[in-house]
Parts: C-alpha cells; sequence; structure tokens
C-alpha cells in the first residue's frame, strides 16, 4: 500500500541523463557562435536570475502575452474541461506553473482531474511549483517530468484522458523545423481521445509586438544580456554584457519578432571550457531569441500537417493572442 502524504502525493521522474544540460548548452554555444549571423537558442536564457527578470517580463504593461492568455485561460477553462474530461494535465515547460491553476480548478470541478504532470528542465522549479500544487490541491497526484521537451516526449505517462497544455508562446520560440519536430513527436506520444492546447500570439500591428519586446526600464534587455552571464558561469567565458546593446526587430517575411544584442566596440571573447575565440565586429549582433507570431491558418495548417485537428479557437477580447484546442487525427 502506498504510504499518504507527500511522497504519495508528488513524485520525480529524472530523465535528463547526468551532465545532459551541459552537453547540450556547449553544442548549442559551438554551434551558435561560430555561425553567420550569430545566435543563441532561447533556452539558455531562464537560469533562477533569467527565470526572476521572465517573470517581471509577464507583469510589464506592454508585455500583453501573459495577461490576454490568462484572461482567455480564465473565461474558457471550465469549457476546456467539459470538452476534454481530461484526468490527465500534461504541461511542457511548466516552469512557475502559475497560468496552470485556473485549468487544474476547471477539471477539479468537473471531477476528472487525477493527475498533473508537469515536464521542464528546471528540477528545482519542478519541486517548487509541485509542493505548492499538492499542499492547494489535496487529491492532486503530481507527477514531475524532469525531461527536454525538445528532445523527445517518450517518457509521458500513458492511459487515461490526457490534455497536453503548451502555454506561453513558447511554441513561437521555435523554429519551423523545431515546431514540426515537436508536434510529430507529440502526436506519437497521442491517442485518440485526448487533446493538445497550445498558446500562440497573433501577428499584429508590428509597433506593438516591438513594444512587448522592450520596455523603458531595460528588464527586458537584461533578460536577454543574461544568456551572456550563463555562458560566461558555465563555461567560462568572458563576456562583458554591459558592452552589448540591445534590439528588437519585427522580420516581416519570417512573421517574428527577433532579439538582437549588438556589439558595441569591436570586441573579442574567450569561451574558455570550449577553447574558442569569437569576434565581433563593432555593431555586430548576436541573436538571442526568436518569437513566431500566427495567423489562424497557419497554425492550424502546422497542426493539420502534424495529424492535428482544431476542435477550438478562443482568443482574449482584443484578439491579441489565441488558445487552440486541437485533437489527434487518424491521418
Ligand atoms: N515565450 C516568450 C515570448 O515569446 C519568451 C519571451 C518573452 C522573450 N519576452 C522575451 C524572449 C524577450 C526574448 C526576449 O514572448
Amino acid at each position: 500500500m502506498p504510504r499518504p502524504g507527500l511522497d504519495h502525493q508528488l513524485s520525480i521522474d529524472r530523465r535528463l541523463p547526468t551532465g545532459y544540460l551541459a552537453a547540450s548548452l556547449r553544442v548549442d554555444v559551438a554551434r551558435g557562435l561560430t555561425a553567420t549571423p550569430k545566435w543563441l537558442p532561447p533556452r539558455w536564457l531562464y537560469d533562477a536570475r533569467g527565470s526572476a527578470l521572465f517573470d517581471r517580463i509577464t507583469r510589464l504593461p506592454g508585455y500583453y502575452l501573459s495577461s490576454a492568455e490568462r484572461e482567455i485561460l480564465a473565461a474558457t477553462a471550465p469549457e476546456i474541461a467539459a470538452i476534454t474530461a481530461a484526468d490527465t494535465l500534461i504541461e511542457l515547460g511548466s516552469g512557475s506553473s502559475a497560468k496552470t491553476r485556473s485549468l487544474l480548478d476547471a477539471l477539479d470541478a468537473a471531477g476528472t482531474l487525477g493527475r498533473y504532470v508537469p515536464v521542464d528542465v528546471s528540477e528545482g522549479a519542478l519541486l517548487d511549483a509541485g509542493t505548492a500544487l499538492i499542499r492547494d490541491y489535496p487529491r492532486l497526484h503530481v507527477h514531475a517530468v524532469l525531461a527536454d521537451f525538445t528532445a523527445g516526449l517518450g517518457g509521458l505517462p500513458a492511459g487515461g484522458r490526457r490534455l497536453v497544455a503548451f502555454f506561453g508562446s513558447t511554441y513561437g520560440n521555435l523554429t519551423p523545423v523545431e515546431r514540426a519536430g515537436l508536434l510529430a513527436e507529440l502526436r506519437r506520444a497521442l491517442a485518440i481521445g485526448d487533446g493538445f492546447l497550445l498558446g500562440i500570439d497573433l501577428i499584429k500591428d508590428p509597433a506593438l509586438l516591438v513594444s512587448a519586446y522592450d520596455d523603458p526600464a531595460g528588464i527586458t534587455a537584461e533578460f536577454n544580456r543574461n544568456v551572456l552571464y550563463v555562458l560566461n558561469r558555465e563555461l567560462g567565458a568572458d563576456f562583458r554584457p554591459d558592452a552589448f546593446r540591445y534590439q528588437v526587430r519585427w522580420n516581416p517575411q519570417l512573421e517574428r519578432i527577433e532579439t538582437w544584442l549588438h556589439a558595441e566596440g569591436a570586441q573579442s571573447v574567450v569561451v574558455r571550457h570550449l577553447a574558442l575565440a569569437v569576434d565581433f565586429a563593432d555593431g555586430e549582433a548576436l541573436r538571442t531569441a526568436i518569437s513566431t507570431k500566427f495567423h489562424r491558418a497557419g497554425v492550424q495548417a502546422e497542426l493539420e500537417r502534424a495529424e492535428f485537428r482544431t476542435t477550438r479557437w478562443w482568443t482574449d477580447r482584443a484578439e491579441r493572442f489565441a488558445l487552440v484546442l486541437a485533437v489527434p487525427t487518424a491521418g
């Protein structure tokens, strides 16, 4: 008999091989800093300091994405619970699980909720979020999975009626190839009867998009510079973060926001653990993130190519952000 109490209510399934994150950071940095233009994948922005800065971004007046997604969730969670009747809520890149609560509340009220499966690469975030959740939801089982969802979804629990949530427009931070790969993995992991809930940011006036990714107090700039601190600490690099100026661009061809750090003055950086010297010309830019924006038809087409059918499409009142409910199709 399992003992009631914390051990029984909260478990962590560690699916990151030892040294996995360190090794993938090295691969990403070696590839990105020797490319033209230079770039780094946005996932490395989120160490403890980066996550705290991002948390402040979500409360900035110009960064409408979080409040818009929350508005949609608050209005639609009961409907989502009724349609999906999910007993297992899986969340990719769960972080603090803050947004998830309205959905957990609705599934709990509908009487179907049994288990919450947050998937994240941060064990600290999983433990903090899991501990808080089991305190507030005494009947909930939290089965946390320490894993990199961009590297496969083989470890997701099977059985029951599962709803996979992917919030925060993180989908848009992936390249088209990465998005197709993730959807293919997800389709393999899911069965008919499961659901997929996806939060995406919509194409709108570029001025509004750009101002969501910059703020007068410079919090967003510092969030982006944070990746340079991460490289200094983790890879023995000697970036001078203050010597990089932050810039946001709307790329109309690729329909995405791009965030860049420009070298102020020519500089030479050494990444000691990679025995790599990297030269920046004056003004040369390093891309720290992409954030793709969508039209409804574009997302639906991506989902359809991966054998998902859109069953519901909700937006906030101002139609800035969308929450898409999709189901696997037989193919
Ligand atoms: N998923 C968030 C987004 O695309 C990530 C993000 C928020 C971000 N603010 C940022 C990425 C600023 C880079 C720069 O909106």
